[in-house]
C-alpha cells in the first residue's frame, strides 16, 4: 500500500505521515529532506540556488548529509524551496523517491507532489493543510521551544513566500491531486488531526 501525503510547509503533514507509517507498519520517506539536502549542498559548494546548473550539481550530495540537523533550519528550508523549482533537480531526485514508493509492502511518502507526480498510483492520497496564521503559530512555538527568537510576523511572511514559490512553479507545483482527500487541520491539535486522518484513510480502504 502506498500512502501519499502532500501539503504546504508547516501543515503538519510530516508528523501525520510518520504517525501513519507507525500505525500501518510501513517505511516513511520525508521527501522535503532530499530537497533540503540539495539546498544545503549548493551552499556548501558556494553555488547559487537559483542557478539550475549549480542546483543540479548539488544533487550529488553525500548520504550522510541527510542526518545533519541543519537541514531542519528555516534557512535551509528556504534554499530547498529555491532549488526545487528547477525541472532537472526534480528529475534527478525522481528515481530515488519512486524506488522508495515501489518497495514491496508499500510505503508512506510526504512532500508536495507525491500524489500528482511521484506516486499517482498511490492507494491513499491526502492533502494536509491549515491557515497561514495557524501554520506560522505552530512553527513559532516549535522555534521558541528550541530557543530560537524570531518574530511571528517574520515566520508568517516566510510561509507566504514559500507557499507562493511552491504553488506557482511550473514543474510539479504544490497542489492537491484530483483524487486526494483534503484535510484542514487549522482547528485541530495533533491528536485530533491524526484522528481525522485515520478516519479518512480507513474509510477509503473499506
Ligand atoms: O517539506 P519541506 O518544508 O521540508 O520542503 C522543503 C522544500 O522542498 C519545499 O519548500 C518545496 C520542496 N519540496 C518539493 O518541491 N517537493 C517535495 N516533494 C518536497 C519538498
Amino acid at each position: 500500500m502506498i500512502i501519499a501525503v502532500d501539503g504546504p510547509t508547516a501543515s503538519g503533514k510530516g508528523t501525520i505521515a510518520k504517525q501513519l507509517a507507525d500505525h500501518f507498519g510501513l517505511p516513511h520517506l520525508d521527501t522535503g529532506l532530499l530537497y533540503r539536502a540539495v539546498g544545503r549542498q549548493v551552499a556548501l559548494n558556494g553555488g547559487d540556488p537559483d542557478s539550475e546548473a549549480d542546483a543540479l550539481a548539488a544533487c550529488d550530495f553525500p548520504d550522510e548529509l541527510l542526518q545533519d540537523e541543519i537541514l531542519r533550519s528555516e534557512a535551509v528550508g528556504g534554499l530547498a524551496s529555491r532549488v526545487s523549482v528547477h525541472p532537472s533537480v526534480r528529475e534527478a531526485l525522481f528515481e530515488r523517491q519512486r524506488a522508495f514508493a515501489e518497495q514491496p509492502g508499500g510505503a508512506v511518502l510526504d512532500g508536495r507532489d507525491i500524489g500528482t507526480v511521484i506516486a499517482p498510483d498511490a492507494d491513499v492520497k491526502l492533502f494536509i493543510t491549515a491557515s497561514v496564521q495557524e501554520r506560522a503559530r505552530r512553527r513559532w512555538l516549535e522555534m521558541t521551544g528550541r530557543e530560537i527568537e524570531i518574530p511571528l510576523s517574520e515566520i508568517e511572511a516566510d510561509i507566504v513566500r514559500r507557499d507562493a514559490r511552491d504553488i506557482n512553479r511550473k514543474d510539479a507545483p504544490l497542489k492537491a491531486a484530483e483524487d486526494a482527500m483534503i484535510i484542514d487541520t487549522t482547528a485541530f491539535d495533533k491528536d485530533q488531526a491524526f484522528e481525522a486522518v485515520l478516519e479518512a484513510v480507513e474509510q477509503k480502504l473499506r
